[in-house]
């Protein structure tokens, strides 16, 4: 079984950002297991904690986790035309000590969506390029940018259009390979 961690950038109740994860979770084929892993309870990084070994407790569950999944997928809306706080924290936490980065040589997929018209652009690429130094490979095309989220979703969180679905089933597949290439390598 692939495991496939899923990462969210919004803790909100009703985030849309959630939905769409959900939504491309479901586009997995069976040998894949994602999973939404919780951020929420990170504390923020502190790098005395690991220069003085008194790490908390999240910490250590959440690298403990990462290590145990083989491809990351990142799911963000966009916060000040960049990566929101809680998912950065996230990708901080998880990249220290540095030799033992839970992220380095992890295939990485990054969806971003907005409510408006630039998609998280500003979230997508400001992640990319965090990811670019974490050495993780990431799937170039398609690039994916969800822009007028909530015209995309219906009622009930669920994607209300074929061709979206296509879209993000292409993506899915590219990342499915992208990871099955450095399973083998
Ligand atoms: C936003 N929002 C926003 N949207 C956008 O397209 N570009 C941006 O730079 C920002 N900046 C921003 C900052 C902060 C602090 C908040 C709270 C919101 C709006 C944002 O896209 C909207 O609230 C989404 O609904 C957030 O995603 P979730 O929570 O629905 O997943």
């Amino acid at each position: 079984m692939t495991k496939i961690a899923v990462l969210v950038g919004s803790l909100r109740k009703e985030s849309y950002t959630r939905k769409v994860a959900k939504n491309v979770i479901d586009l997995f084929p069976s040998g894949y297991d994602p999973e939404i892993i919780p951020i929420d309870d990170l504390p923020l990084y502190n790098q005395d904690f690991d220069d003085e070994n008194t790490l908390p407790e999240e910490w250590t569950t959440f690298r403990e986790k990462m290590k145990q999944c083989d491809a990351v997928l990142f799911v963000t809306p966009e916060y000040n035309r960049s990566v929101p706080g809680i998912l950065k924290n996230a990708i901080d936490v998880g990249s220290r000590p540095m030799a033992d980065s839970v992220w380095k040589k992890k295939p990485a997929g990054i969806i971003s969506n907005s409510p408006k018209n630039l998609s998280g652009f500003g979230a997508n690429h400001h992640l990319r390029q965090s990811l670019v130094f974490l050495d993780m490979p990431i799937v170039q095309q398609p690039e994916v940018y969800l822009a007028n989220i909530t015209t995309l979703l219906d009622e009930n969180g669920k994607i209300n259009n074929e061709s979206t679905i296509q879209f993000l089933q292409t993506f899915v597949d590219t990342f499915i390979d992208l990871i099955g290439r450095y399973e083998k390598a």
